[in-house]
C-alpha cells in the first residue's frame, strides 16, 4: 500500500468505525427483539404421512416387526428405503445409535485385546460401545473440522488396532479419503458415524457408504427422526448377517436371511436391539422427507455463508467437502478463546444465540473416562497390559481442547425464514468485527 492508498482507506476505516453500530451488549439496540432458535429438524416435518403409518400399524394390530396378525412391514420397508439412500446393500433398523454402533462392533469381532481408534470429542456412545464390546477405545485429536485429525491416527496405530471409527459430527464429513487411505495402508476396518450427519455426502456418496459398515442415529436431534432410532449399513453380506444376529440374540430370521441367500454364520450370544413397527413406520415418512429436510437446512446455511464470508479475516469451520456436508451450523474461528467468549455473549444480546462446538463430549476430560470406571472392576477392556498402562486425560488432547474453546457459531434449521437467515448474517456481520477489532 502506498500513501496515495493509505490515506482514503484509514479515513474509510475511521469512518466505518464510527458508523458501526453500537452492540446490544453495550447498549445498543438487538438485532432482533425475540430469540431465534433452531429447532429438532425431523419432528418439525411430522404431518399426516408420519400418521398414516402409524395408523397403519394399528389398524393391523401388528406393532412387532417379524409377525402379527397380519404381516409387518415397515420395519423391513424401512431398511430397503434406507439402503437404496444410503446407496448400500444392506440396511438394519435398530433401537438407538448406540445400539446401531454394538451392532457394528459385533459384526467386525472387535473384542478383548482390540484397539479402536476414534476422536477425543464425540458423544459417550462411541467410546462405551468399544468398552462394552471388551476393547481398549484409543483416543485421537481432532482438527478444525471438529472430526478426528486424519495425521494423528498414524501415530496412535499399534499392532493391536483393528478399527478406526471415522465420526462426521454436526453434519460434517471428515477427511474420509485420508481415513480410507490410512486404514488400507495398515489393514484397518472403518466404522463410518453418521449419527450426527444423516444425509451428508462426501464427494457424491452418502457418508455410511464408504467404509466397511456404518451407522446412524434416529433420536430426536438427527436429522430425520421416531424419538429414538438406529441404522446399520453395510455392502458386505457377512457383516450384515453377524450385526443382524447380534441385534436379534444371535439368531437370523428369514425376511433378511433372504436378502443375503443363505446365512453363513451360526449362532452366538447376541442381545436384543429390534425396532418395533411404530418406529418403522414413522422413519419410513421420515426418509422419504430426508432430501426435503437437507434441501432446506443447506439453503438455509449457504445463504448465511454468503452472507458472511466477505467480513474480512473471517475463517470458518474447515468443511472437507462443503457440496456433502449438511450445514448444520456456521462455526467461525477465533484467534483466543476470549474473543470467542466475547462472540457468543454479544450475539446472545442481539437475541441470536450463538455456541460451541456441541452435542459431542470432550471424552478424555470425563471422571469416569479417566477412572476407566466399569460396571465390573474384571471388565476385560482395561485389564490387558496395554489396557492398564492407557491414560486418558485433558494431557492427551490438548488441541481439541484448544481448537473447541476457539470457534462459536450460529445452528441452523431447515424451517427458518429468510428474515431469520437475515438476522443471523446481521448479528454477525454486526458482531463479528466489533470483537476482533476489539
Ligand atoms: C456421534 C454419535 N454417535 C452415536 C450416538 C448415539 O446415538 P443414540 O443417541 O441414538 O443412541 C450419538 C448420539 O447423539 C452421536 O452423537
Amino acid at each position: 500500500m502506498n500513501r496515495r492508498t493509505f490515506v482514503p482507506t484509514a479515513a474509510a476505516a475511521a469512518a466505518l468505525a464510527n458508523a458501526a453500530p453500537k452492540l446490544a451488549i453495550d447498549g445498543g439496540t438487538p438485532v432482533r427483539s425475540a430469540t431465534l432458535r433452531a429447532g429438532f429438524w425431523g419432528s418439525e416435518f411430522y404431518d399426516d404421512k408420519e400418521r398414516a403409518e402409524l395408523n397403519d400399524v394399528l389398524d393391523a394390530k401388528a406393532p412387532f416387526r417379524w409377525y402379527g396378525p397380519k404381516p409387518p412391514m415397515k420395519v423391513l420397508q424401512f431398511e430397503k428405503e434406507f439402503a437404496a439412500r444410503m446407496q448400500t446393500r444392506f440396511a438394519l433398523g435398530v433401537t438407538s445409535g448406540t445400539a446401531a454402533l454394538q451392532c457394528a462392533m459385533a459384526a467386525l469381532e472387535i473384542g478383548p485385546g482390540d484397539e479402536v481408534i476414534l476422536p477425543a470429542w464425540t458423544w459417550h456412545s462411541c467410546f462405551n460401545t468399544v468398552v462394552l464390546a471388551g476393547g481398549l477405545p484409543v483416543i485421537a485429536e481432532i482438527d478444525e473440522s471438529f472430526n478426528i485429525d486424519a495425521g494423528d491416527i498414524e501415530k496412535r496405530i499399534t499392532p493391536r488396532t483393528k478399527a478406526i471409527l471415522a465420526v462426521h459430527l454436526q453434519g460434517n464429513p471428515c477427511n474420509l479419503e485420508r481415513v480410507l487411505a490410512i486404514a488400507k495402508q495398515h489393514k484397518l476396518r472403518v466404522i463410518e458415524d453418521c449419527a450426527q450427519s444423516v444425509g451428508a455426502a462426501y464427494k457424491g456418496k452418502p457418508v455410511g457408504s464408504h467404509g466397511d459398515i456404518g451407522i446412524y442415529s434416529l433420536q430426536l436431534n438427527k436429522t430425520i427422526t421416531a424419538g429414538e432410532g438406529g441404522a446399520v449399513v453395510t455392502n458386505d453380506p457377512v457383516l450384515f448377517e453377524r450385526a443382524s444376529r447380534f441385534h436379534d440374540l444371535g439368531g437370523f430370521r428369514s425376511q433378511h436371511e433372504q436378502q443375503i441367500g443363505k446365512g453363513k454364520l451360526d449362532w452366538f450370544i447376541g442381545t436384543n436391539f429390534r425396532m418395533n413397527e411404530f418406529t418403522g413406520g414413522v422413519l419410513l415418512a421420515q426418509t422419504r422427507k430426508l432430501d426435503r429436510i437437507i434441501g432446506s437446512v443447506r439453503d438455509n446455511a449457504q445463504r448465511v455463508y454468503l452472507g458472511v464470508r466477505d467480513l474480512p479475516g473471517a475463517k470458518f469451520r474447515k468443511l472437507y467437502d462443503p457440496a456433502g456436508e449438511l450445514g448444520t451450523g456456521v462455526f467461525l474461528e477465533f484467534p483466543t478463546k476470549a474473543k470467542c467468549e466475547r462472540f457468543l455473549s454479544a450475539m446472545k444480546a442481539e437475541n441470536v444465540p450463538a455456541g460451541r462446538p456441541g452435542g459431542s463430549v470432550i471424552l478424555p476430560t470425563q471422571p469416569h473416562i479417566m477412572a476407566k470406571r466399569t460396571l465390573s472392576a474384571q471388565w476385560p477392556a482395561f485389564q490387558t497390559p496395554h489396557g492398564k498402562a492407557m491414560r486418558y486425560g485433558p494431557e492427551s488432547c490438548p488441541r481439541t481442547i484448544d481448537i473447541l474453546s476457539r470457534f462459536g457459531g450460529v445452528l441452523m434449521d431447515p424451517k427458518y425464514t429468510r428474515r431469520e437467515t437475515d438476522d443471523i448474517i446481521a448479528a454477525i456481520r454486526k458482531v463479528y468485527p466489533a470483537v476482533m477489532g476489539s
